[in-house]
C-alpha cells in the first residue's frame, strides 16, 4: 500500500515537472520559415519548403534607427518588431525600443519569455522586481553597450530619466512572448472598481479617476 502510495506520488511529481516546462516547444528540424499566407493553423506559423529558404529569411535591417515601430504617446515609447520569418519555432523574438527622454515603458512582465536588453543609446534606468512576498528591487542605470537580464514572468521596467533619447535591443526566450502591463491590468481592464479599490486599499473614487486616465481614444 505504502509503495503503492509512493509510486503514485512519484508519478504525478513526474508528470508535474513535465508539465511545467514554460518554454516554447524544441523545433524538429533545422528552421521553419513563416509562410505567413498558409491557411494551416500550428503552434506557430506554418513552415514554407525548406528547399525555398534565402539569406533574407534570416535577415532584418535598421535596428540601428530611432523609431519605426508602434508609439505610446501616453508613456513616450515606441517598439520595432524585429520581424525575422526564419526564427518561427525556435523560441525567440527580439525588438528595438526607444525611449524619450521622461519616457516610461511602465511596469509590465512577459508571462513565456526571459528576456535581455542591450542599451544601443542613451542611458536607462531599468530593473525588476522579484516575486512576493520579497518583492525584491534589482535595478540598475544602464549605458550604452550595458546588457541586463530578466528573469522570466518578474514585473519590470524601464525609465529614461535623462535627458538624451534612449534606445535598448530586447531579445525574449519566446515566440510568442506575451505582455502585461500591471496599469492597464487593473485600469484598462474590467475588474469592478471596488474590487481594484480593496485590492490596492484605496477608495473607489480614486480607483474612478485613474480609471478615467486609461480611457484611451
Ligand atoms: C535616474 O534614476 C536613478 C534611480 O533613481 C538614479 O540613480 C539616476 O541618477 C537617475 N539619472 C538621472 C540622469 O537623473
Amino acid at each position: 500500500m505504502a509503495a503503492a502510495t509512493l509510486l503514485l506520488v512519484l508519478t504525478v511529481v513526474a508528470l508535474g515537472s513535465g508539465h511545467g516546462e514554460a518554454f516554447d516547444p524544441n523545433p524538429l528540424q533545422d528552421f521553419c520559415v513563416a509562410d505567413t499566407t498558409s491557411k494551416v493553423r500550428v503552434n506557430g506559423v506554418a513552415c514554407k519548403d525548406p528547399a525555398a529558404a534565402v539569406a533574407d529569411d534570416f535577415f532584418f535591417a535598421g535596428v540601428d534607427k530611432p523609431g519605426g515601430g508602434a508609439a505610446s504617446k501616453w508613456y513616450g515609447f515606441s517598439a520595432l518588431t524585429v520581424q525575422i520569418p526564419g526564427l518561427n519555432t525556435l523560441g525567440e523574438s527580439h525588438a528595438r525600443v526607444d525611449v524619450a527622454p521622461g519616457g516610461v515603458f511602465p511596469p509590465h512582465y512577459h508571462p513565456r519569455a526571459a528576456e535581455t536588453a542591450l542599451v544601443l543609446e542613451g542611458s536607462v534606468y531599468f530593473g525588476f522586481v522579484s516575486s512576493y512576498p520579497d518583492n525584491r528591487l534589482f535595478a540598475k542605470v544602464l549605458r550604452k553597450g550595458d546588457v541586463f537580464a530578466v528573469p522570466q514572468g518578474l514585473v519590470h521596467f524601464l525609465y529614461n530619466n535623462g535627458t538624451a533619447p534612449a534606445a535598448i535591443y530586447a531579445s525574449l526566450s519566446s515566440q510568442n512572448a506575451g505582455l502585461v502591463l500591471l496599469g492597464d491590468a487593473l485600469f484598462a481592464g474590467a475588474i469592478p472598481d471596488d474590487l481594484v479599490a480593496k485590492s490596492l486599499l484605496m477608495d473607489r473614487h480614486t480607483v474612478g479617476s485613474i480609471r478615467a486616465n486609461f480611457r484611451r481614444p
